[in-house]
């Protein structure tokens, strides 16, 4: 399987959980239910991006893809992992609500940017025995094989 289609796969049951996170932050009665919320999210996300910087960034370094697109990746990232960090520093409901449903926002239009834009030169950049490589690297991470 190429590391493309397994990470499209991861990306169809996140936003299972970004919907399902959604409706639990909007029926939250307290600010421990939200960043209860936040933390499973947020550790759900982080291995997502983990094999992406370190299983598929550096293939596409080594192929010379160092444009614009890795930046953004990464900037969305960062950006991820800050808002996750405010959802668990938040100190009322109100203010965890927000930030949460800001990371719900930013991890929906991030994931859609890799289907349309990083996916694609994936594809086109690395060629399909090399992504197949890194989609058996992809199933060893995540105790497939
Ligand atoms: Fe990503």
């Amino acid at each position: 399987m190429k590391i493309t289609e397994g990470l499209l796969g991861e990306h169809a049951l996140s936003y299972e959980l970004f919907d399902q996170v959604e409706a639990a932050t909007d029926d939250a009665a307290s600010l421990g239910e939200v960043t209860a919320l936040g933390r499973v999210l947020s550790r759900a996300v982080a291995s997502h991006m983990a094999l992406e910087h370190e299983v598929l960034f550096p293939a596409l370094i080594e192929r010379g893809q160092v444009n614009g697109a890795l930046d953004v990746m990464r900037a969305d990232h960062k950006e991820i992992e800050l808002l996750a960090a405010a959802v668990s520093a938040a100190t009322t409901l109100a203010e965890g609500r927000g930030v949460l449903l800001r990371l719900l926002y930013t991890l929906r239009e991030h994931f859609e940017k890799e289907e349309q834009f990083l996916f694609p030169i994936c594809e086109r950049t690395l060629g399909d025995q090399k992504l197949n490589e890194l989609g058996a690297d992809w199933a060893k991470r995540r105790g497939l094989m």
